[in-house]
């Protein structure tokens, strides 16, 4: 059964009355909504958000942001999760004429100089800005254990103010977002699904090449991400909301 578009006003008392239920259920209710809705797929440990639509047996879409920047072992588990469950994956790519004049005027590396911003808005935030125009609501793997200074308040279901066009509002999903790293791993082994070998090196949260790195043991896995600035800055802008003021 297909539901309308939810107003801004249900929003919140929806994602009060799933915020105990299982993430299957809230991705079930995204792909029932009316509308365009897609899995945006980061290429980690988020796959576990494909097999569970996966055994819904409904329709989905699912969409990748290539910034040019990710690791090869990214590359290979995005072909291999396509493969694994026969579906396509949306490539997103950034305009190649603003990467030329980042890289031609500040070459590869200026996000270690003068911040991940730029880089991350280009690479990043505008190919995502150009899909989520095509569509009403999208799914994320977003936790809120990801981040402590930044993702420890999301909801599982909200209004993406952020995203959302002048004519027109757009629903974010985080069915994760109350599941912890230790659940979404036992998920993982428990369904025996692919995953991205990156984790099998000390990767816990996998981005750009240059900007993730891997974590000792007890470290956070934010430590890993763009580890020479401020744990509150780290949003590249994909979840800019999250940021407080
Ligand atoms: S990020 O904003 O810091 O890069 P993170 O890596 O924690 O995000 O991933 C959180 C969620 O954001 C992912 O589960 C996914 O839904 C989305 N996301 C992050 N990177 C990408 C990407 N390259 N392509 C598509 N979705 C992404
Ligand atoms: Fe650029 Fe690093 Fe952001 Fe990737 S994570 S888009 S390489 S600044």
């Amino acid at each position: 059964m297909t539901t309308t578009i939810p107003s801004i006003d249900v929003i919140d008392a929806l994602s009060q009355e799933y915020a105990k239920k299982d993430p299957s259920e809230i991705i079930e209710l995204a792909l029932n909504q009316a509308g365009e809705i897609a899995i945006s797929f980061s290429g980690a440990e988020d796959v576990v958000l494909i097999d569970m639509a996966y055994r819904l047996r409904k329709p989905f879409r699912v969409f990748s942001l290539d910034t040019g920047r990710l690791h090869p072992e990214t590359y290979q588990f995005l072909d291999t999760v396509r493969k694994f469950y026969n579906i396509d994956i949306e490539i997103c790519f950034p305009e190649a004429t603003d990467v030329h004049t980042l890289v031609t005027k500040k070459g590869f590396f200026s996000f270690f100089e003068d911040g991940h911003k730029e880089c991350c808005g280009i690479r990043k935030v505008a190919p995502l800005r150009k899909k989520l125009a095509t569509l009403d609501g999208w799914i994320t793997g977003q936790r809120k254990d990801q981040s402590p200074g930044t993702r420890t308040d999301i909801p599982v279901i909200q209004s993406d103010t952020g995203f959302s066009g002048i004519d027109k509002s757009l629903i974010k999903y985080n069915p994760l977002a109350n599941w912890s790293s230790q659940e979404v791993w036992s998920y993982i082994r428990m369904m025996e699904i692919p995953y991205n070998p990156l984790h099998e090196k000390g990767f816990i949260s996998i981005g750009c090449e240059p900007c993730t790195r891997a974590v000792l043991p007890n470290q956070h896995e934010r430590e890993g991400r763009w580890w020479w600035e401020e744990a509150t800055q780290k949003e590249c802008g994909l979840h800019i909301g999250n940021v407080k003021k």
